[in-house]
């Protein structure tokens, strides 16, 4: 295969697929990466809220889809989590009312069901499926002359009940934007296109509508700031995230953000990022035709 022109990477987000009796939504999503394969993309990102229930056996089912369109293979597909995929509101309250935890419980918890995900997905975070590999991470993938990495971080934030009452406000960690900016992280990067993957909108409302700007925040990327400083670092040229379920592409501090909107809402349409050998990049939304 020669990829002396341009790679093409498929975004997907918020696909919110809701377990095993959701057959027309898993029937949809196959027919959404049968798509993809006939398209013959290079690569296929999945920017969370995969799915609606925050329960492991429910991540199976995606596991599923890829493995039986032939997408579960580290040079073919990324994903980040979201918040649907590791909090449980109904569970958080209930614990919340029975034993009013403190706060590093429910960061703990948050973190354990993290590590069911990273150990889940773990044949997509390390070519090798080893060790203990999981959020943060780095995919370095080379492209004939064309070098492009994706750098993906968690920005779900534990459950609190009076700072993030439905689960829905993010962060990135201090240890995360630690790791990310240790001088190694930029020494694998040099040369090579930076995507940064997560899950979380730097910017939270829609860009057209006035009406539509009231600032949400429940929805809202606490520390966007220092995550944008880091990926500026990295040399990111783009962020592609989801969360807020709108199709969007925007600037911020000169790193383009683009949001993959919702496949659980609108799942006939996607992103496609084209990327030549100079670094010139493309990206439209495409509908399918079904
Ligand atoms: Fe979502
Ligand atoms: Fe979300």
């Amino acid at each position: 295969m020669s990829f002396d022109k341009k790679v093409t990477v498929a975004h997907l987000s918020d696909l919110h697929l809701a377990g095993r009796n959701d057959r027309h939504q898993l029937a949809r999503l196959d027919r959404m990466f049968e798509e993809y394969l006939s398209r013959g993309y290079d690569h296929l990102v999945m920017t969370g809220d995969l799915i609606d229930t925050a329960s492991p056996a429910d991540w199976e089912i995606l596991r599923e889809a890829l493995e039986r369109n032939g997408l579960f293979d580290w040079s073919k597909t990324t994903l980040v989590p979201g918040n649907h995929d590791l909090i449980n509101l109904e569970e958080e309250m209930r614990i919340y009312n029975a034993l009013n935890p403190n706060k590093s419980i429910r960061r703990h918890r948050m973190e354990a069901r993290l590590r069911e995900f990273d150990a889940l997905f773990r044949p997509l975070i390390s070519s090798d499926g080893q060790g203990e590999a999981g959020l943060p991470f780095v995919k370095v993938m080379r492209f004939g002359e064309l070098s492009i990495s994706l750098v993906a971080v968690n920005t779900v934030a534990p459950w609190s009940v009076t700072d993030n009452p439905v689960g829905a406000r993010g962060s990135v960690s201090k240890e995360t934007l630690q790791a990310l900016l240790e001088p190694q992280v930029a020494g694998v990067l040099d040369g090579s296109f930076v995507i940064g993957l997560c899950h979380h909108a730097y910017r939270v409302y829609g860009v057209d509508d006035l009406i539509d700007q009231a600032f949400d925040w429940t929805m809202e990327f606490r520390n966007r700031d220092d995550y944008l400083r880091a990926m500026k670092k990295l040399g990111a040229s783009l962020v592609l995230h989801g969360h807020s379920h709108r199709f969007q592409v925007y600037q911020a501090g000169g790193v383009t953000f683009i949001n993959g909107g919702s496949f659980r809402y609108f799942p006939k349409r996607y992103g496609e990022l084209v990327i030549g050998a100079d670094g010139e990049w493309s990206h439209r939304f495409v509908n399918i035709v079904t």
